[in-house]
């Protein structure tokens, strides 16, 4: 990201231009301490946006095995997963993901058709259902998605004790 936000910055200008608009450029995905955000907003970005870091706080409403899952997840258990409608994400590997991976579906009938590009018959998985039972913390029926800093969460501590300069 240290090389895109520079490239988007310079690219926008032309139209910034042509429109007489400011636009913001907003720096996300792996940013952790006070030490990254100062680099990005350096870099050109007007702000950043943080989703991993949050999750294990006390303010964070995510059920507590959710959270836990980050606190437990390890480096090589961050992975991008091709979901079922056909888009990346990067989820923690759990059993459900290595079954899925290994071949082994997880029947279901469609309660959404929530989009076409979801083929629900040949699915080995539906991405909502499964989702839906992360955020209900039965992470033996789903998994839960993470930014790639997820593995440096290690206790829920609250927002205000975050130490965003240093790692902690
Ligand atoms: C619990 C959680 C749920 C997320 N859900 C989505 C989502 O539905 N769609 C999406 O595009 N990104 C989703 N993201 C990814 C965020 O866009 C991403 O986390 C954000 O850019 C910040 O990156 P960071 O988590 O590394 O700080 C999710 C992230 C988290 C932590």
């Amino acid at each position: 990201m240290e090389k895109l936000i520079p490239e988007v910055v310079e690219a926008i200008i032309p139209f910034c231009e042509e429109h007489k608009v400011d636009i913001p450029v907003i720096a996300a995905g792996g940013i952790y301490t006070g030490a990254d955000i100062h680099n990005f907003m350096q870099l050109g970005a007007a702000g950043v946006q943080m989703g991993t870091r949050f999750v294990a706080t006390h303010e964070c409403d995510a059920i507590s095995a959710f959270k836990q899952s980050y606190i437990e997840a390890r480096k090589e258990d961050l992975v991008i997963i091709k979901s079922p409608v056909g888009l990346p994400g990067r989820a923690i590997r759990n059993q459900f993901l290595s079954d899925v991976e290994e071949g082994r579906k997880k029947p279901f009938k469609c309660p959404y058709h929530c989009i076409i590009s979801c083929n629900c018959t040949d699915s080995p998985y539906c991405i909502a259902l499964a989702l839906i039972n992360a955020k209900k913390g039965k992470l033996k029926k789903g998994f839960a998605f993470a930014g790639d800093n997820a593995y440096r969460v290690d206790r829920i501590i609250s927002v205000k004790e975050f130490d965003l300069v240093s790692a902690g």
